[in-house]
């Protein structure tokens, strides 16, 4: 039997398209972006997440001469938000990313490990995540992590 999985998001052109919230944390990551430590790839990444009790906190891509040992944006937030506010769940994450100058006209896609990342913190707050993915031509807007990780891997692959 063949199967199908829709997958629902919003895309926007432009910063003043979104409702003043997201436009917020967006421009956080931006922010964000700017103080990333990125010297081997150059690609700096900015992510901002909004808590549930509305704090705002920033992280960003911290690169290693021993490439493996950096972190990516969006860990290096959600580690933190989980590490001070561990009863406060995340409501919205956004990603911006800048290169040559200039953030990508693309929106920033998370990498597997990050989504990975995402989807724990998802689990163990027991809530969606609006995921918001920046780029200077186009911004995409996920309602949760299964638009971008169907199938994922969480405890209960773990079995009982
Ligand atoms: N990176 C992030 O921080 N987040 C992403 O979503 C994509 C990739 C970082 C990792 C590395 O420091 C650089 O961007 C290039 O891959």
């Amino acid at each position: 039997m063949k199967n199908k999985i829709e997958i629902y998001f919003d895309e926007f052109r432009d910063l003043s398209e979104l409702n003043e919230n997201d436009r917020e944390v967006v421009k956080a990551s931006m922010a964000a972006a700017e103080n990333a430590y990125a010297p081997y790839s150059g690609f700096r990444v900015g992510a901002c997440v909004r808590l549930g009790n509305e704090q705002l906190l920033k992280g960003n891509n911290r690169e290693n001469a021993a490439f493996p040992s950096g972190s990516c944006a969006e860990q290096t937030v959600i580690t933190y938000a989980g590490a001070n506010y561990p009863d406060i769940p995340i409501r919205t994450l956004a990603i911006s990313a800048i290169t040559n100058n200039e953030f990508t006209p693309e929106p920033v896609s998370p990498c597997g490990n990050c989504r990975q990342i995402i989807a724990e913190e998802e689990e163990r707050s027991g809530e969606k995540i609006r995921i918001i993915l920046y780029g200077n031509k186009k911004i995409r807007v996920i309602d949760g992590i299964s638009g971008l990780l169907p199938f994922k891997f969480n405890k209960k692959s773990l079995g009982d």
